[in-house]
């Protein structure tokens, strides 16, 4: 491992059916007043907006709602929160959704008093966060993001069509995150297998960098391995409480973030499809695994190496008598495969992007850079393929 790093976790977590039993002792360290953040309306229709609102007001807090938040949350919508949390004072944000309602409350958290343009400040400078932080947790109610347990925010700025993430310092992380998987039993097969892809992508971004023997490699292709099979069982019987629990820990473990320590990371095809969803406002998961299938077929020459042993150690191919460039290509392979098997969408049609979109979205990409910096050009070359991907 040759990159030095520091680690802090500071968010608690209660897993499993009773989780939820935690929340009353937990809501006795924070004020009265708890803004209670939410989705368009999937926790009112499986019962958990009634049980949490009835542990609220057991517990004596009133309760300041904030619903509606979109998936890929806007910037705008941030500017709603964080009105209402300075009109009310307000002590904690429970999030209680998936990624989107998870990453407003945080970009709520550190904009409510920010004095000046935050999104400028926050998200495209980079800045260190010097106003007050308002507490966050989260109820969470679809697995992939990783938001429950890391400082990610990623945010879409509608006016100027620009989506992106910041992983902020570990004081914006969630305080606690309820993780019961029977939550997810509602999701739609759609949002289940998104979620299960994009667990899948942060693991694969970590992976694909550096070229020195890291930990965190080992660890990934065991978390692969584990939701690879997991999802398999789960897109056949979605009420398996024993997949569905390896689902959602597997992604909380895959972002929080400890897979990527000591690792470059260039986050190449999450930056790419970041502007994808600015653009298309589709389900995270799915872009990322259009976008990954062609972008891995044309990067996979530049990391060669990794490649072969992704092949082998997380798709089981043998490469006995062949070349290194074939056993990597078989690897990709049988990821589409299995892509496929599980119903995950490879096509940016489908996905809501027209022509006219993918040149704006190839040029308005920024890229860190990793086994190679894209050229825009690239980009559109990707995006083609995936336009047009069957
Ligand atoms: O709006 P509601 O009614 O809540 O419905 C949601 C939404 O329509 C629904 N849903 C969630 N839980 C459900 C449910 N429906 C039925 N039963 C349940 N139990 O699912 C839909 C999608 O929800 P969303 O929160 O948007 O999905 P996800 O968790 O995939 O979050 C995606 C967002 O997270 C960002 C993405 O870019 C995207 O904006 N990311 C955040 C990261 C982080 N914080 O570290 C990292 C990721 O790479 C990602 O970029
Ligand atoms: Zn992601």
């Amino acid at each position: 491992m040759n990159l030095d790093f520091t680690y802090q976790n500071p968010t608690t977590i209660y897993f499993g059916k009773n989780a939820l039993n935690n929340l009353s002792s937990e809501l006795a360290n924070y004020g009265d007043t708890i803004m209670l953040a939410y989705g368009k309306g999937a926790i009112k229709k499986n019962g958990l907006y009634d049980q949490v609102t009835a542990i609220l007001k057991d517990n004596g807090k009133t309760i300041v709602e904030l619903s509606g938040i979109m998936a890929n949350p806007t910037y705008k919508k941030v500017m709603e929160g964080g009105k209402l949390v300075r009109e009310n004072h307000v002590d904690l944000i429970l999030a209680v959704g998936g990624g989107s309602v998870i990453d407003c409350a945080k970009a709520i958290s550190v904009s409510a008093y920010c004095e000046v343009d935050a999104f400028t400040r926050y998200w495209l400078q980079f800045e260190p966060i010097d106003n007050k932080i308002v507490p966050v947790a989260s109820i969470l109610t679809l697995a992939g993001t990783g938001s429950e347990m890391n400082g990610g925010s990623v945010i879409t700025n509608e006016e100027i069509k620009i989506k992106t993430g910041r992983v902020f310092p570990a004081n914006v992380n969630p305080k606690f995150s309820i993780l019961n998987p029977e939550y997810t039993f509602t999701l739609p097969t759609y949002q289940m297998i998104s979620g299960t892809f994009d667990m899948m992508s942060h693991l694969m971004e970590a992976y694909f960098s550096g070229e020195d023997d890291v930990t965190s490699d080992y660890l990934i292709e065991g978390l692969l391995n584990s939701i690879i099979h997991s999802a398999k069982v789960a897109v056949k019987n979605p009420n398996d409480y024993e997949v569905r629990s390896n689902l959602m820990w597997s992604s909380t473990l895959a972002m929080n973030p400890i897979m990527g320590l000591s690792k470059t990371q260039d986050w190449e095809v999450h930056m790419i499809e970041h502007q994808l969803g600015a653009y298309t406002d589709c389900a995270h998961g799915m872009g990322l695994a259009a976008i990954s299938l062609p972008y891995y077929r044309y990067i996979y020459q530049f990391g060669l190496d990794k490649f072969v042993r992704f092949a082998k150690n997380v798709w089981g191919v043998d490469e006995t008598g062949k070349t290194k460039e074939v056993v990597a290509l078989e690897g990709i392979d049988v990821m589409e495969r299995f892509i496929k098997e599980c119903g995950i969408v490879t096509n940016l049609k489908e996905l809501g992007a027209t022509e006219e979109m993918l040149p704006l979205i190839a040029n308005s990409t920024v890229l860190l850079g990793g086994y190679k910096v894209l050229t825009a050009e690239e980009i559109l070359n990707i995006l083609k393929i995936a336009y047009e991907a069957q």
